[in-house]
This record gives C-alpha cells, sequence and structure tokens, in this order.
C-alpha cells in the first residue's frame, strides 16, 4: 500500500469531523471518496495533507507516519493536494503558475504538461484571472504533476466545468493513472467516478460505511440511493 489512513480523527475546534476513517491507496491504483455534501470529504483531503492536523489515529504513507507531520514535509514527500477552489496563482501567468513549484526531477515538465493541455500553451501568458474554470482546473492538474507528485489527491476536479470540459479532463485523468500515478478523487460526477476508478468509499459523517470495488459497485443499484441519494433510473 502507498497510503494507509488508519482510525484517523481531526477536528475544526471542537467539532468532531473525521470520526476514525480508514482508507488505503495501493500502487497505481485510483479510489474515489464519495458521499453527500458535508460528509467530510474535503475534511479527509486535507487531514492526509496534513492542513487539517489529525488528532488521533496513523497516516503511513510510504512507510513513514505522516500524522502530525506540517504540510509542507508532507508534501515534500511527493502527496500533492488539487483543492477544490482550483489554488492557483491569479496574479501570475500560466507560465508562472506552471513553473513556480516545478521539480527538476519530475516525469512532468512544462512540455509534457502543454502537450497534455494545449489550451494551456495558447494561454500560456494570459494570468490566472483570465481563465475559465476549466482551465483553471487544467493549470491546477498540471501544475500539480510538475511537483513530481508520489499521491495525487483531487477534490471535486469537474465540479461545474461543461460536459466537453469534463470529457477532456477525464481523458487526461486516465493518461495520469495510466502511467502509474496513485490517486484519491473526490467527485460527486459519478460518471466520471466509475469510468476511472479501481475502488469506491462512501463516507458519511465522517466515517467510511461502504466500500467496494468498481464493478461490485456499478452493480449495487441499492448503494446510490442509500447513501448518495442518486436516483439510479436517471
Ligand atoms: N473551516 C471549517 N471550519 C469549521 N467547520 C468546517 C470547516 N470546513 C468544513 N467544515 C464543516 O465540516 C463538515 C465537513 O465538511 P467538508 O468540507 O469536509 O465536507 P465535504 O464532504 O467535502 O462536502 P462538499 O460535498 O459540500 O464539498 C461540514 O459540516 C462543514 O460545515
Ligand atoms: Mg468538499
Amino acid at each position: 500500500m502507498i497510503l494507509e489512513v488508519q482510525e484517523v480523527h481531526s477536528y475544526y475546534g471542537k467539532s468532531h469531523i473525521v470520526q476514525g476513517i480508514s482508507i488505503a491507496v495501493d500502487e497505481g491504483e485510483l479510489v474515489t471518496l464519495l458521499g453527500r455534501n458535508g460528509a467530510g470529504k474535503t475534511t479527509t483531503l486535507k487531514t492526509i495533507v496534513g492542513v487539517v492536523p489529525p488528532r488521533q489515529g496513523n497516516i503511513l504513507f510510504m512507510g513513514n507516519n505522516v500524522a502530525g507531520w506540517p504540510p509542507y514535509r508532507i508534501a515534500t514527500l511527493g502527496v500533492c493536494l488539487v483543492p477544490e477552489g482550483r489554488g492557483i496563482f491569479k496574479l501570475l501567468s500560466v507560465e508562472e503558475n506552471l513553473k513556480m513549484a516545478a521539480r527538476k526531477d519530475s516525469p512532468w515538465q512544462l512540455t509534457d504538461i502543454y502537450a497534455m493541455f494545449p489550451r494551456l500553451k495558447e494561454r500560456r501568458k494570459n494570468s490566472g484571472a483570465q481563465l475559465s474554470g476549466g482551465e483553471q482546473q487544467m493549470l491546477a492538474i498540471g501544475r500539480a504533476l510538475t511537483t513530481n507528485p508520489k499521491l495525487l489527491l483531487l477534490d471535486e476536479p469537474v465540479e461545474g466545468l461543461s460536459p466537453v470540459l469534463v470529457s477532456e479532463i477525464v481523458a487526461q485523468l486516465k493518461r495520469i493513472k495510466g502511467s502509474g500515478m496513485p490517486i484519491i478523487l473526490v467527485e460527486q460526477n459519478l460518471q466520471v467516478c466509475t469510468q476511472l476508478a479501481d475502488r469506491h468509499y462512501i463516507i458519511e459523517q465522517g466515517l467510511i460505511v461502504y466500500e467496494a470495488t468498481n464493478s461490485d459497485f456499478l452493480a449495487d443499484h441499492e448503494v446510490k440511493n442509500r447513501y448518495l441519494g442518486v436516483n439510479v433510473r436517471q
């Protein structure tokens, strides 16, 4: 296992949000973290990267128990969160955004990112603020790749995007996964999740309540109604 989260608890002040979560990600595996709004998906990702420090439990990443480590140290090991708001620098150009955290040892260099997302190349001189939502998402993913990540955490990467852009980003996520990158994906779009994932976890009120392989999840029509409030007939 590349990552093992073992009975982790985390809080915002006195609010107990993550209430004993255990999840694991194997080499080259893409797992999703599904659940309703407010279930604790984003907080779980923030806990893994150390932005919200866990108060209990272990977070084993490539043999290190990183629970309690500061975020910069966890990032140095290659755990990279692409956050919900995308976290790009609005005042910097596309190219500056891509260069600022880039590492020479990354298999993804500037030219690779431009090949992956030609739109970013066209817009390389534009500032982050001038990008559409889809372009911002491409930039956030591209920038993450230049840091030579060993585990990618993606928080709602296609939220609010048009179907064309969703397919474009899904196609690139497939390529990234195909390169062997382990990924945790938080996403509301179930079609996107089932196209990409090896396994799924469902989180409810800060606890994992369901775990299944992608094929078992697809065959289980009940689960989507029970935990996700999705009408499967749609
Ligand atoms: N900075 C914060 N301070 C206090 N409470 C917070 C903070 N961020 C989130 N929460 C609360 O923690 C709970 C879990 O939030 P979280 O953002 O992890 O949910 P989520 O599953 O990612 O939801 P969504 O699908 O809406 O993104 C919610 O009740 C939320 O209101
Ligand atoms: Mg969230």
